[in-house]
Order: C-alpha cells, then sequence, then structure tokens
C-alpha cells in the first residue's frame, strides 16, 4: 500500500483527498470532533507541500445532510486557507477547483447527495477521479463499504493511502495478536454486524466480554427471560454455537425500567437493578448493573491487551453508566487498550480520558469487519 509519502509530486497537484467527516452535529454545529482533529496530519500534509487539497467525504445515511457546519469545524482545526463549496460533481465544481490555490483547501457538498456514491457508479466515480491527478483514501470508517469514494474512484487516479488510513491498519493489524491474558469487548446491537468479528475473537482473545443490548441475544438463547428488552431477529444457530465457548462472558445483571415507561421522563426513577436470573416479563434491560462493572473491572485490571467496540447500555437515550465505567477501568488499567465505535469515542472523550488509551480508531463497523477480516474493501482498493 503506498501513502502518501510517496506522491512523487505535489505542489500545485490537484489531490483528492476521501475523508472521515461523518461527524456529529446538534443544532448546525459539531458536537464531536475527533474524526477532524485525527484528519488534520493528512490535509496538513499536503497543503504544506503545496497540492490543491480538494476533500469529499460523506454526511449521515440519507444524503440530506449538509457538510457546511463540518467543513466550517475543520477550518478552524487546519492551518491553511479552506472554503467549502455547496455541490460534489459538474461544472461549476470543476471551476472551483481550476481557482484552488497551492496550499489551499476545498470541501465539497456530501457525497451521498448523488446515489451514484452508494451504488458505486462508474459515471459519478469519472466525475470524482477528473478533479485531479491523485487520490488519497484517509476514510478509514467507510472502507467496509463499496461506494464509489471507496472502490471506485483508486480504479481511475493513482490511489494512495493517508495517515490515518496508515495507522489503523498498523493497530488493528497488531490487535489481531494479542499479548496475553487479553479481553474483547463488544457491545452495541444487531447481531448480524457482529457475528464474524465474535468468531474472530473468540478464537484470537482469551476472554469476550458480549455487553449492551447484543447481550440480550445471548442470554435469551440461554433461555433467560428478557422481557421486552430490544433482540434482533436472529438465526439461532449462529449465537448457539457460540454460546457454549468457555472464553465467552455475559452480563450478570442489568438495570431494567418497566416496559411502559420506556423513552419518558419516568423510565429513570423507576430503574432497578436486577440479577439476570431477577428479569421480570415486563422489563427491559437498558444498562448493565454494577455486578457486571466489577466484574469487567476486573477482568479489565488482569489483561494485557484489551479490544472495545460499543456502548454497553442504550447509550444514545442518556443510560451511559456501564459504558462510562468500563472507560475508566480501561484507562485506569496497565493493559494495550485498542478502542472503537461512535458511543465508545463519545464516552471516552466526555470523561477527558483519550490520551490514556493506546490508540482509539476512527472506525465503528470498519473497525469490526477489519479485525473479523484482517482487511476492508476500500484497503484492497488502494493495493
Ligand atoms: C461510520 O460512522 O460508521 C462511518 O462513517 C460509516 O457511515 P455509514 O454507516 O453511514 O456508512
Amino acid at each position: 500500500m503506498r501513502t502518501v509519502r510517496d506522491i512523487p509530486v505535489l505542489h500545485n497537484v490537484p489531490v483528492l483527498v476521501r475523508v472521515a467527516m461523518n461527524v456529529p452535529i446538534e443544532n448546525g454545529r459539531v458536537v464531536n470532533d475527533y474524526r477532524l482533529r485525527r484528519a488534520v496530519p493528512t490535509i496538513h500534509f499536503l497543503a504544506e507541500r503545496g497540492a490543491r487539497v480538494i476533500l469529499i467525504s460523506h454526511i449521515g445515511e440519507q444524503g440530506t445532510e449538509t457538510l457546511a457546519p463540518v467543513a466550517e469545524a475543520l477550518g478552524k482545526l487546519v492551518p491553511h486557507p479552506l472554503t467549502f463549496f455547496p455541490e460534489t460533481i459538474g461544472v461549476r465544481v470543476r471551476d472551483a477547483v481550476r481557482e484552488l490555490l497551492p496550499g489551499n483547501i476545498l470541501v465539497l457538498e456530501n457525497l451521498r447527495r448523488n446515489r451514484g456514491e452508494i451504488v458505486n457508479d462508474l459515471d459519478f466515480a469519472h466525475e470524482l477521479a477528473a478533479l485531479a491527478d491523485a487520490f488519497v483514501q484517509d476514510s478509514f470508517d467507510t472502507c467496509h463499504r463499496a461506494h464509489a469514494s471507496i472502490v471506485g474512484v483508486p480504479k481511475l487516479l493513482p490511489p494512495y493511502a493517508g495517515l490515518v488510513l496508515e495507522e489503523e491498519v498498523r493497530e488493528l493489524s497488531a490487535a489481531l495478536s494479542p499479548v496475553p491474558p487479553s479481553l474483547a469487548v463488544i457491545g452495541g446491537a444487531k447481531f448480524s454486524t457482529k457475528e464474524a468479528v465474535l468468531e474472530k475473537l473468540l478464537a484470537t482473545y482469551d476472554h469476550v466480554f458480549v455487553g449492551g443490548a447484543l447481550a440480550t441475544d445471548f442470554l435469551k438463547a440461554r433461555g433467560k427471560e428478557v422481557g421486552g428488552s430490544l433482540t434482533s431477529s436472529v438465526e439461532s444457530t449462529a449465537i448457539a454455537a457460540i454460546l457454549p465457548n468457555a472464553k465467552l462472558i455475559l452480563p450478570v445483571d442489568s438495570l431494567v425500567v418497566p416496559a411502559e415507561t420506556v423513552g419518558t421522563p419516568r423510565a429513570r426513577s423507576l430503574a432497578r437493578v436486577a440479577t439476570i436470573d431477577a428479569i421480570r416479563p415486563n422489563d427491559v434491560m437498558l444498562d448493565h448493573g454494577p455486578g457486571t462493572t466489577a466484574l469487567l473491572d476486573t477482568l479489565a485490571t488482569q489483561s494485557k491487551t484489551i479490544l472495545w467496540n460499543g456502548p454497553l447500555g442504550n447509550y444514545e437515550n442518556g443510560f451511559i453508566d456501564a459504558t462510562d465505567a468500563f472507560a475508566l477501568s480501561v484507562a485506569r488499567s496497565h493493559a494495550h487498550s485498542v478502542v472503537g465505535g461512535g458511543d465508545t469515542v463519545a464516552s471516552i472523550e466526555s470523561l477527558g480520558i483519550l490520551p490514556q488509551f493506546s490508540f482509539v480508531s476512527t472506525g465503528g463497523g470498519a473497525m469490526l469487519d477489519f479485525i473479523a477480516n484482517g482487511t476492508l474493501p476500500g484497503i484492497e482498493a488502494l493495493c
């Protein structure tokens, strides 16, 4: 894989850079700029050498959102002139690129405004490629998607890896050979998106803790009452095959609320801690309880390697305690720690403990897929 350091000439050369600008926005403002901070070194590397830097990214799933506020936030982080252009392809974009000065940066509008991005349309990829003489892939977070800016454009321009991508591949590859005793913790939801990574982790790590909503599927398969908790509609055979594995660890207790209060202000005041055998049919599990937090703290203290992706409770609705507690356990531990996922990084950032982690990935699903397969479509496209 060639990297930005291998681009032979940069001065006055238009370089198309796929970056990770898919960041959370609230009231028109970026609320977590971790991905933007990580994007700066590659952009700086290119602009400092006089490249004409064209940044492309997506934001949101539907293509309805704009990158304008993200460009504004990024502009405050890079020491080079940066402007936003509210279109992605077309004659006006080509004109703007022609007028771009060496060392200046142009941010184009959300790639997903055009359906050609997600269906990897060749004409759309050609329109993007026509803007530049070289392509840099630095959006590790999206390298698991076979989209035009991930697998299409690298076929049409000389492709290079950016500094984020290079570091992600190095750190996550190392995490595939953990120093024992090792602990992997996978939270979040949707078993279908976690099955492959769980199988890989059970083969490579000493302990694999399954938490968050994902744990509900395993508890249910074990014959436990899970009440009205979120479950995936999954083939029980896949979970049944994993259940007997002695490395698998599940929560021992939960913070539950009555089903009829979910999403209402009453939920928190009526919440109670229940051991896994004391869940009632009307309960909904929204976070782990203190017994599970203590169990994870002990495991973290004893581990030399910790890999973690995904929240341990319903983080986006304010059930953050178990996630925050485990973040603090990992930060206190002496383990080599590799973590990723939007809510996981949000927890670490809100606690101000990011420097205490060995590596914080910019990927969520991409990190899981890389761990499962050792590569991603967007990385293969550069080779
Ligand atoms: C992410 O946030 O996981 C990446 O930016 C990919 O976004 P997507 O799930 O909308 O493709």
